[in-house]
C-alpha cells in the first residue's frame, strides 16, 4: 500500500491529524493496535482549550461537540474549608469547554469513517522503516499477514508506550522525566455534579478533583498511592474518602452512587527532544506526558497536531519545508510551557510523602496569594484556557 501520511496511533492525536489532513486532500492510513471499542472505552481528558475545539471545527467534527459540551467561565480551588473562584472569562475573555476525550474520539472515528478514511484496527508489531532517508516505509501484521505502506511521511501517535518514540536512536533522543510519588484514582458515575464548576482541592487527606461530563455524569479523583489498586476502593470507600477532601459546605450536597468505571493513573512529568527524526514526527503522548492536574495532557497533543498539520499542507500545498523544519521547535517551545503548569498545578495541589512544615506552610501562602491576587489569577487562568498557538 502507499499513502502520504502513515500515522501510528488511533487515539485522539492520530485521528484528528488524519481528519484534518483528509480536509485538504491529504492521504493517510492511521494504524491502531487495540480495537475501536477498546480506544472509546478509555474515560481520560475531560476539558478542552478553545484551540482544541477550532481544531474538530476546522476538521468538521464540532457539531455534537457544540451541542452537548458545557461551557466553564471559571473553576474553583478549594484548601480546607476555604474555596476561591478563578475567572477565566474576566481574566482571559476565553472559557474553557467540557466535553469527554471519549466523544471526541468517537466523533473523529464517526467522521473518518464517513469520509472512507483508511483506519487498520488489531495491527501488530508495527515496525517503521527508513524513517532517516526519503522513503520511508511502515510494516506490520494483522490477522497474521504481514503488510506494508510506503509514505512520504511517518507521523508518531502512538502514546506513551508506542513503538514511534524508540524508532528514534538513543544518541539523538533526549529525555527528561520526572515521575510522582502518588496516582490518581478515578471514578465515573451516573449523578449530577456537585458543583456547576470544577472544583480543585488541596486537603490534608490529599487532592481531590469534582469534575463532569454532563448533567448526569460526574467524574471524580482523588489522589491515591502508587501501591493501591482499582479492587482496594469499594464505591463507599471512595465516597468517604472524597467527601472528606472538599470543604464541607460541598461534601453537604454530593450525591453519590455506583461507579461505572474505576481507574488509577500514576502521575509524571515526560519531554523527548527533538519531536521529529528525518520524516517521523511525534504528535502527542508519544513525545510528552504531563500530570493530569490542569488538563493539559490531550490539548496539548492537540497544539502538535496544529503544528504538524500546517507543516505538512505547507508542504503539500506550496512545497515548502518551512513548516516541518521547525515542527519539533515550535510544538517543543509550547510543551514546556504546558509541562511548567501542570507542574506547578500539582506542586500545589498534592501531599507529598516527604512534605515538610515549612513546605505545607508554602502552599498554603501561594493558595493565599492565588485566591487573592489578580497577577497570580491571570496567570493561572492564562495557562488554564491554553496558551496561544
Ligand atoms: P493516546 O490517547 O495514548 O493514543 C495513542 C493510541 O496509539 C492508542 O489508541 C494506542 O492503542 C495506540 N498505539 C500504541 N502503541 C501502538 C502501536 N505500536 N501500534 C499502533 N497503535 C499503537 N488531557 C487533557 O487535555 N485534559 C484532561 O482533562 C485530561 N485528563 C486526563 C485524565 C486521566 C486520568 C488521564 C490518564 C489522562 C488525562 N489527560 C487529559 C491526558 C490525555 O488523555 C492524553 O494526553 C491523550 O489521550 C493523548 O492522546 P494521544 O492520541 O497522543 O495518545
Ligand atoms: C478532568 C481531568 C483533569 O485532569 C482535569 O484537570 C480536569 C478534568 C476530567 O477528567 O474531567
Amino acid at each position: 500500500m502507499k499513502t502520504q501520511v502513515a500515522i501510528i496511533g488511533g487515539g485522539p492525536s492520530g485521528l484528528l491529524l488524519s481528519q484534518l489532513l483528509y480536509t485538504r486532500g491529504i492521504e493517510s492510513i492511521v494504524l491502531e493496535r487495540k480495537t475501536k471499542d477498546y480506544v472509546l472505552g478509555r474515560i481520560r481528558a475531560g476539558v478542552l482549550e478553545q484551540g482544541m475545539v477550532s481544531l474538530m471545527e476546522e476538521a468538521g467534527c464540532a457539531d455534537r461537540l457544540h451541542e452537548e459540551c458545557f461551557v466553564h467561565d471559571g473553576t474553583f480551588v478549594a484548601y480546607g474549608e476555604k474555596m476561591f473562584r478563578i475567572d477565566f472569562k474576566e481574566l482571559t475573555g476565553t472559557p474553557v469547554i467540557v466535553y469527554g476525550q471519549t466523544e471526541v474520539t468517537r466523533d473523529l472515528y464517526e467522521a473518518r469513517e464517513k469520509a472512507d478514511g483508511k483506519i487498520e484496527f488489531n495491527v501488530e508489531d508495527v515496525v517503521i522503516n527508513n524513517a532517516d532517508t526519503d522513503a520511508p516505509y511502515v510494516t506490520y501484521t494483522v490477522d497474521g499477514l504481514e503488510r506494508r505502506i510506503d509514505c512520504d511521511f511517518v507521523a508518531g501517535c502512538d502514546g506513551f508506550h508506542g513503538v514511534s518514540r524508540r524508532t528514534i536512536p538513543a544518541d539523538v533522543l533526549r529525555e527528561y522525566e520526572k515521575v510522582y510519588p502518588f496516582g490518581w484514582l478515578g471514578i465515573l458515575s451516573e449523578t449530577p455534579p456537585v458543583n456547576h464548576e470544577l472544583i480543585y482541592s488541596n486537603s490534608e487527606r490529599g487532592f481531590a478533583l469534582a469534575s463532569m461530563r454532563n448533567e448526569n455524569l460526574c467524574r471524580y479523583y482523588i489522589q491515591c498511592s502508587l501501591a493501591d489498586t482499582e479492587e482496594d476502593w469499594s464505591d463507599e470507600a471512595f465516597w468517604d474518602e472524597f467527601k472528606k477532601r472538599i470543604p464541607a459546605h460541598q461534601a453537604e450536597k454530593l450525591i453519590t452512587g455506583p461507579s461505572i468505571e474505576k481507574s488509577i493513573a500514576p502521575l509524571r512529568s515526560f519531554v523527548t527532544e527533538p519531536m521529529r527524526w528525518g520524516r517521523l514526527f511525534l504528535c502527542g503522548d508519544a513525545a510528552h506526558i504531563v500530570p493530569p492536574t490542569g488538563a493539559k495532557g490531550l490539548n496539548t497533543a492537540a497544539s502538535d497536531v496544529h503544528y504538524l498539520y500546517n507543516g505538512l499542507r505547507d508542504y503539500y500545498e506550496n512545497g515548502s519545508s518551512e513548516g516541518i523544519d521547525s515542527y519539533s521547535e515550535k510544538a517543543l517551545a509550547r510543551v514546556w510551557k504546558a509541562e511548567r503548569f501542570s507542574w506547578w498545578f500539582s506542586s500545589l495541589m498534592h501531599r507529598y510523602p516527604d512534605q515538610t512544615e515549612f513546605d505545607l506552610k508554602m502552599q498554603v501562602a501561594e493558595l493565599e496569594y492565588l485566591s487573592s491576587n489578580k497577577a497570580a489569577q491571570q496567570a493561572m487562568a492564562e495557562n488554564y484556557v491554553g496558551l496561544p498557538y
